[in-house]
């Protein structure tokens, strides 16, 4: 009998796929609000009466009734036994499924067969090590020195030599008995088109290897020593091996941190190492592609943020667009997305190497918010002034808007829009229709293929205008008010010593108390350095939560803005009268709270007060 799939795993595994990625692959899917609906692949229809919901994350059909989750539909549609389904989603994510109890000689078979690709990999990056130790490897061992590349980074990453003959790595594994045909399927050797032969991929070149998220090697990168071209060689596409999926450095990331929490996105091989080697362990790079959806998704499935690194050069900036074009639709809420621009004619590896690591890790944190890039990008050759350029450029941001999944990213965007254009709620909503108009009549004429399937679903129907007022996302007015501090210490000057207007019962009371003891100090001048106060303690974790969030208003606003929270709590508290403050101090102090020194200074103004009224 089979061993049993542990119920963990399964569940691990339905909490990582994504059903609307599973389902979409085989139905042609148009997202609805906040599901996807299609013609139901069950039963006969022609008008969809199947949807499918990311957020619950399973599949219903009004029409004949079928439902269920990611494993049920791969049953269903690709008649797949239980465990089958459960291996066909495993391998996606690149997870073996662990078994409980006996053995599956079956099992066995087929896990020895998939590991055999991945095997001869493991056996090409070995070579490749070893050659790189060898006599032929010293003028790649000098590159690697003349690059600065430490030993420690070379070894953590594997780095090695492939060396210039023909036929090296086709030998040395023909020796161990792995048919030529595999070796070809693998990416590893090149097979001449008219003739058949075959001779080594990578020859003369530094290798670095490519290993999916559980470390296993799945394809190589080869650079030059010299000038040759081209300067960078990947593998080819090959069963385990997708270039628009995988990720540089991912694996190597995760390793050195164990709660990864954002990852940098840069453009080389090269850069990731030597971030890395500086510390800064948490750079992956796209292999020679740009930046996929697929790449992205599988990110936020690991971490909350993303920040991409560009060249500061007009390249740099396009590719930067076309990122944001990408990561719209992926920002649900709970997800940031940065962009850092580097300096002209510097890399994130020259950077750092000159800069040091701390400067580079200040630039991430200072990287500009998606909202900023936006809005930067729509202004672009706009001239603000007038009413049509300001249509224009608010034009230019719901069409981006309307990208965004609901949430509290869109509704702040859609607020700060109505603010930098100065044009009302309702002229913008006008825009907006006129937009779908113009799209869907763009789209009548056009038949759906899946681009455009892709198009129409990101401006087909819209969401209503009005922001949702506090939703789940939105800040507390306190925790607001120790955000703006953290964005900008120097607002403390406007809040009072007294902190009588704190609402004791607000979670965030505490640390509002211990930041603004420290601002006051007037030790604490900047956001990093204040953070640097709490790190690692709790505090530290909610205050870095808040510092990251956007404040998606101008620096001159801000005061204002802190002024009117003000008021707000110091209007709930006169509404608050002596005796129920006295009662209310007094109970917190029964029920063991230590009271601070300003509220026993309090009670005891209360106390007076009290006794002269009676
Ligand atoms: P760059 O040319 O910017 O290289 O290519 P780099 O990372 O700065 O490398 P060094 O510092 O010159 O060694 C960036 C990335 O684009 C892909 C590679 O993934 C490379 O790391 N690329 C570049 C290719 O795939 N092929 C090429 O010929 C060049
Ligand atoms: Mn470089």
């Amino acid at each position: 009998m089979a061993g049993q799939i542990p119920q963990r795993f399964i569940d691990d595994l339905l909490g990582r796929v994504d059903v609307v990625e599973v389902v979409g692959e085989r139905v042609s899917l148009k997202k609805a609000g906040r599901n996807y609906s299609g013609l139901c692949p069950f039963h006969q229809e022609k008008t969809p009466s199947f949807t499918v919901s990311a957020d619950k994350q399973f599949y219903h059909c009004f029409g004949c009734g079928a439902h269920g989750n990611a494993l049920r539909f791969l049953m269903e549609y690709d008649k797949l036994l239980f465990p089958d389904a459960v291996e066909h989603l495993a391998g996606r994510l690149g997870l073996e499924v662990p078994r409980e109890g006996a053995d599956d000689p079956h099992a066995k078979g087929r896990e020895k067969k998939r590991r055999e690709g991945v095997n001869l990999l493991e056996l090409a990056a070995s070579f490749y090590r070893e050659r790189l130790a060898m006599q032929e490897g010293a003028a790649a061992r000098d590159y690697l020195n003349r690059r600065k590349l430490s030993q420690e980074v070379v070894k953590t990453y594997g780095i090695g030599y492939a060396p210039s003959g023909w036929e090296g790595l086709k030998r040395h594994l023909s020796e161990r008995g792995i048919a030529e045909p595999v070796q070809v399927e693998y990416g590893l050797l090149i097979q001449h088109e008219d003739s058949g032969r075959t001779y080594d991929r990578f020859r003369d070149r530094i290798i670095f290897p490519i290993r999916d998220v559980r470390g296993r090697t799945i394809a190589f990168g080869g650079r030059v020593m010299g000038a040759a071209q081209p300067k960078y060689l990947n593998s080819p596409e090959t069963p385990v091996f997708h270039k628009g999926r995988e990720l540089y450095g991912l694996y190597e990331a995760r390793q050195a941190n164990s709660r990864l929490e954002q990852v940098v996105i840069v453009e080389g091989y090269m850069d990731v190492v030597a971030l890395a080697q500086y510390g800064i362990q948490n750079a992956v790079a796209t292999l020679g592609t740009a930046t996929t959806e697929d790449h992205l998704t599988r990110l936020f499935r690991l971490v909350s943020r993303v920040v991409f690194c560009f060249d500061g050069d007009r390249a740099g900036l396009q590719a930067a667009s076309r990122a944001l074009e990408t990561i719209l639709p992926l920002m649900l809420d709970g997800r940031e997305a940065r962009f850092l621009f580097l300096p002209d004619g510097e890399d994130p590896d020259t950077l750092v190497r000159r800069e040091g690591s701390e400067a580079f890790a200040d630039r991430v944190t200072c990287a500009m918010p998606l909202s900023e890039f936006l809005f930067e990008q729509a202004g672009q050759g706009q001239a603000l002034s007038g009413v049509e350029g300001r249509e224009r450029f608010a034009t230019k941001v719901l069409i981006a808007l309307a990208k965004v999944p609901e949430g509290v990213l869109k509704s702040l965007l859609l607020e700060e829009l109505a603010r930098r254009s100065g044009l009302s709620r309702q002229r913008l909503g006008e825009l907006l229709a006129q937009r779908e108009q113009q799209a869907q009549a763009a789209g009548r004429l056009r038949e759906a293929g899946p681009a455009e399937q892709k198009e129409a679903q990101a401006v087909s129907r819209r969401a209503p205008m009005v922001p949702a007022k506090a939703s789940a996302g939105a800040l507390s007015p306190l925790a607001r008010i120790v955000q703006l501090l953290l964005h900008e210490p120097g607002l403390m000057e406007i809040l009072p010593d007294e902190e009588d207007w704190l609402p004791e019962d607000d979670p965030d009371a505490l640390l509002y108390s211990v930041v603004a003891k420290l601002l006051r100090a007037g030790r604490y001048r900047s956001t990093q350095v204040l953070l640097a106060h709490f790190q690692g303690s709790l505090e530290g974790r909610r205050l870095t939560s808040l510092a990251r969030r956007e404040l998606l208003i101008p620096k001159a606003t801000r005061k204002a803005e802190l002024t009117g929270l003000l008021e707000h709590f110091e209007k709930r508290r006169r509404r608050q009268s002596p005796q129920e403050e006295y009662d209310a101090l007094l109970a917190q102090e029964r029920a063991g709270k230590r009271l601070d020194h300003d509220q026993r200074r309090r009670l005891a103004t209360l106390v007076m007060e009290l006794s002269q009224r009676s």
